[in-house]
């Protein structure tokens, strides 16, 4: 091969690997595809074809490496019956004030003349639109151009806050309604994903809002699932029979029929009284757990509605005011790494100290060094930043304009800055770790985890206080935590009688733990609060997860191999063996209530699938637990039963490959009724 040859090989690897990233940056981040995906497909194949011929080429964070990369979806598009339209935006009272004057003067109302306003939250996160015929949810698209959008109905079926069939017991249901609203994410769910997206590598997402649409155009409705998504509902499109008659009237109805509305909203009857929700929301904003970005303000009346209509893509009724971005500029003094409790190396900004929303920010986050030099960050930089509710701030942009020069590159270090070991970053992942499982700083992260408000709660051993205990060399795993005396916690400078007698009673307090809570504690990898729920859930004790192959640890409903594997390694390495078997020794662990309360499932072995309309899936797994048998996340040949809900899949087909007995949810309620 030729140096030119090699030379323009290397050139096109630029290209492409610029095209690609840019065009994940785009879908992943901003979910606003530039490229189409043959376009996309065809660079990705061309990488891999030059990086198979020409290794050298070969970058350690070339998107081939990237997982899901690939995963681009597309969907089948769904014709919208009414559009769904967007809204014209005030910036500050002025403009609310405009838009009133201008409704009155169109309605030829004067001044005295009250038009009530109902006043809502803007939800910041994705339009959606669910058709329900007869009361069952038939199809369900994302907004789109307006005319037609994404039909994601699959995973939206996923979404506990969204019933699958209107309850129709006192309130009559239309044989058609297009019933719209938001699907966002919480501010926890939210860092949740990200978390669990760095521990396996994949590149995070900006802002619940992003993360909300990333969730929603899965291929694979079991990622949804995973993801707790949640809806309001707040509009119409088509209805058959049922016609409202005011905005407040409208939430009436959809609670009745059992549709999540948000109650943070208030009927007004002057102007005033909107000005003064959107002034009292814009400071209690930061107490929500989900973003908003603004108040929507709708006349309350459809016949006034009706009579004002629309100006090209937005009704003249609605407006959104908006609330200013929290956003500022600050400086970033420094850049430094911090490792995580599973030894991943976080790359953060040190700022100079500034006031956002009300709090007062000096670090943020950068994510990883893939997102530093995707947003080109140098230490020294001026940038904007941006917080998000309780979200750790980030950095949105850095302000070219204002470097002077002096600003320097970002490189991650080669060594843990806590204990010196070597570095590691795994083909196809973007994050470093440090693998020393006693790399002090994994170790203090690992403790502050443990006595963690969601796991073992030991408040009074909360922040600086653990440094004490292990700085005095009091305690070198958390299991020493419940042999600690009173004579030893006196040896450490400055700590009384009283705090040391704070401390040992926390400690005592946490001697009685739910399995769960425990679970979260040991800081397994992949294992967040909710998967510790479902595993406590379906095992019962830490021996039996302890005893299970990966298989059936995979095998579990919201449990992928990921996971199964993570746990399976945590419980076959003789450290952490040891370690739980010392705490179990010190511990009462509450185990969940699975009493069995029948034996109709005795031995049997169930497998559901597809959406269930009577039960969340969850509770019939656990009834069929509760009544004796095995709920399985897979068909074989063991299984005794496949419960087929509406749309099932793949594990429909092979059930009916293997012959096993395929039944209705209708008919698996009879069974625990004792009817079948
Ligand atoms: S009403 C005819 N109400 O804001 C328009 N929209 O900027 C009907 N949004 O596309 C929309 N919260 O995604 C309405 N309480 C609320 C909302 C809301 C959030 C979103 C919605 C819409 C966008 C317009």
């Amino acid at each position: 091969m030729s140096y030119q040859e090699l030379n323009s090989a290397a050139v096109r690897v630029e290209e492409l690997t610029t095209l690609i990233n840019d065009a994940n940056q785009k879908y992943y981040e901003q979910d606003s595809p530039t490229i189409s995906d043959i376009s996309y497909d065809s660079a990705l194949k061309e990488l891999q074809q030059l990086e198979r011929q020409y290794p050298e080429l070969v970058a350690v964070d070339s998107p081939t490496h990237r997982v899901g990369t690939n995963a681009k979806t597309t969907f089948d598009s769904l014709q919208h019956r009414v559009p769904m339209l967007s809204l014209d935006n005030a910036f500050g009272d002025t403009e609310l004030l405009e838009w009133d004057a201008k409704l009155r003067r169109r309605l030829e109302v004067d001044g005295e003349y009250s038009i009530e306003y109902m006043a809502e939250l803007k939800i910041d996160g994705l339009s959606i639109n669910l058709t329900y015929i007869d009361g069952r949810l038939s199809t369900a698209s994302t907004r789109g151009n307006g005319t037609s959008g994404e039909d994601v109905t699959p995973n939206i079926r996923t979404i506990h806050s969204i019933p699958l069939k209107l309850n129709d017991a006192h309130t009559p249901v239309p044989t058609l309604i297009e019933v719209r609203g938001e699907i966002f994410l919480t501010h926890s769910e939210f860092s949740r994903i990200n978390e669990a997206n760095q521990d396996l590598g994949l590149s995070t997402f900006a802002n619940p809002r992003n993360a909300a649409a990333g969730s929603i155009r899965q291929k694979d409705p079991t990622i949804t699932a995973s993801r707790r998504l949640e809806a309001f509902l707040y509009a119409v499109g088509e209805t058959s029979e049922t016609r409202f008659k005011t905005q407040s009237s409208l939430f009436e109805t959809y609670e009745a029929w059992g549709l999540r509305t948000n109650p943070n909203r208030r009927l007004c009857s002057t102007l005033v009284d909107v000005l003064e929700f959107i002034h009292e929301w814009h400071t209690r904003k930061e107490q929500l757990h989900y973003d908003i970005d603004g108040v929507v303000v709708k006349v309350n009346s459809f016949a006034l509605q009706d009579q004002l209509g629309y100006v090209s893509r937005s009704p003249r009724w609605a407006i959104a005011y908006k609330y200013p971005a929290q956003q500022v500029r600050t400086k970033i003094n420094d850049i430094t790494v911090q490792v995580g409790m599973t030894g991943a190396i976080t790359p953060v900004a040190e700022l100079q100290e500034v006031a956002v929303g009300g709090v007062k920010v000096s670090r943020a986050t950068l994510h990883n060094s893939d997102e530093i030099r995707r947003k080109d960050i140098r230490s020294g930089d001026t940038v904007i930043i941006q917080r998000a509710g309780e979200v750790i701030p980030e950095v949105v942009e850095v302000v070219v304009s204002a470097r002077t020069g002096i600003e320097t590159v970002f490189v991650m270090p080669s060594i843990c800055p806590s204990c010196g070991t070597v570095l590691t970053r795994p083909e196809g992942e973007s994050v470093t770790r440090c693998v020393n499982s006693r790399c002090p700083e994994k170790v203090r992260q690992r403790f502050q985890h443990f006595v963690g408000r969601n796991a073992m709660d030991i408040e009074a051993l909360g922040g600086k206080r653990i440094d004490l205990l292990l700085e005095a060399g009091l305690i070198v795993d958390v299991s020493g935590l419940y042999t600690l005396t009173m004579d030893q916690l006196l040896t450490i400078d400055r700590m009384g009688d009283k705090l040391a007698g704070n401390i040992l009673s926390a400690i005592e307090k946490s001697r009685t733990t739910p399995l769960n809570r425990f679970l979260y504690a040991l800081a397994i990898r992949h294992v967040g609060e909710h998967t510790a729920e479902v595993l406590a859930e379906h095992f019962g004790s830490v021996n039996s997860i302890r005893n299970s192959s990966a298989t059936d640890l995979a095998n579990v409903n919201e449990v992928g191999p990921v996971i199964a594997q993570s746990v399976y390694d945590f419980f076959s390495d003789a450290q952490n063996i040891e370690l739980v078997d010392r705490l179990n020794s010190q511990i009462h662990i509450i185990e969940p209530d699975t009493k069995t309360v029948s034996d109709i499932f005795a031995g049997k072995t169930l497998v559901f699938t597809g959406s269930l309309n009577i039960y969340k899936r969850d509770e019939a797994e656990a009834i069929v637990k509760r009544n004796g048998g095995k709920a399985s996340g897979s068909v074989s040949k063991k299984t005794d039963y496949v419960v087929a809900g509406e749309n099932a899949g793949s594990k429909l087909t092979k059930a009916q490959e293997l012959g096993v007995p395929v039944i209705t949810e209708e008919e698996f309620q009879q069974m625990v009724l004792g009817d079948y």
